[in-house]
């Protein structure tokens, strides 16, 4: 079950993947720049291809990060839909840091079932439908649950752009990364989700992360392995704390 689907997601993410490759030129357009968000042609022209290779083979609504849903739908524990990032570490592309992707789940409710992540820097597609393994680039992984104590753990995290940046808020911060060995931030939730998805992170976490940004990356997880809340008042922004670490 869900193969047919998986294989759009995987099909639709290396297209667009390849499509910001190849024109790179896109990168240093940028449409907006407001306060700690950025909004690059990059990111509409890939979500505009998204959209139409998914509409044309599948349909199941979609909700994207640039355009929100693409007819009106409620999420309610039966509704099938898609999310999409069109790029997930658009500042990084933008400066030509090579960390960023594209990231396609398809989720029932408030549950993913399958998900697609595109490094089209590495050329590594990390893909799993939930309750089978990740594979990666074809290769199917087989993790041993190693699970460290967080003095030993590497936790990867991230600045939302709407969070709070005065010292009270960054305090909080602080006290978090400190229990920890390392602490990377490395400007995409859907790839740090995936680094721990593979092991190369123990933990990922984030407050304030809208829902497009993690949809994929939770999917390559198993659902044990990490515990998300809808942000009150909020729409689609959650908390999220992922990984290996007890
Ligand atoms: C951002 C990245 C970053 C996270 C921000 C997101 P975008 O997504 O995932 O890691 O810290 O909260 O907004 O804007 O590049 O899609
Ligand atoms: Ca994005």
């Amino acid at each position: 079950m869900w193969k047919e689907e998986l294989k759009i997601a995987i099909d639709t993410a290396r297209l667009a993947g390849n499509y910001l490759l190849e024109n790179w030129s896109l990168s240093s357009v940028t449409l907006s720049s407001k306060h700690k968000d950025i909004k690059l042609s990059g990111d509409i022209e890939s979500e505009n291809r998204i959209l139409s290779y998914i509409s044309e083979h599948s349909r199941y609504p979609i909700l994207s990060e640039e355009r929100g849903k693409n007819v009106e739908f409620d999420i309610s524990d039966t509704t099938i839909y898609w999310i999409i990032d069109p790029i997930d570490g658009s500042l990084n592309y933008n400066r030509d840091i090579p960390l960023a992707c594209v990231s396609i789940a398809l989720w029932k409710g408030e549950k993913p079932l399958l998900g697609a992540i595109y490094d089209f820097n590495r050329d590594e597609m990390y893909s799993r439908i939930v309750g089978q393994k990740l594979v990666i680039n074809e290769r199917e992984i087989d993790l041993t649950d190693l699970i460290r104590e967080k003095k030993d753990a590497v936790i990867a995290t991230g600045f939302p752009s709407g969070r709070a940046y005065d010292d009270h808020s960054l305090m909080g911060f602080v006290k978090k990364v400190q229990e920890y060995k390392k602490v990377r931030l490395i400007g995409s939730a859907a790839l740090s989700l995936a680094w721990v998805a593979c092991g190369r992170i123990d933990a990922y976490s984030e407050d304030g992360i809208y829902l497009w940004d993690i949809a994929a990356g939770l999917a390559l997880l198993g659902s044990s392995k990490y515990e998300v809340s809808k942000l009150p008042g909020t729409e689609y922004k959650y908390y999220v704390l992922a990984g290996n670490v007890s």
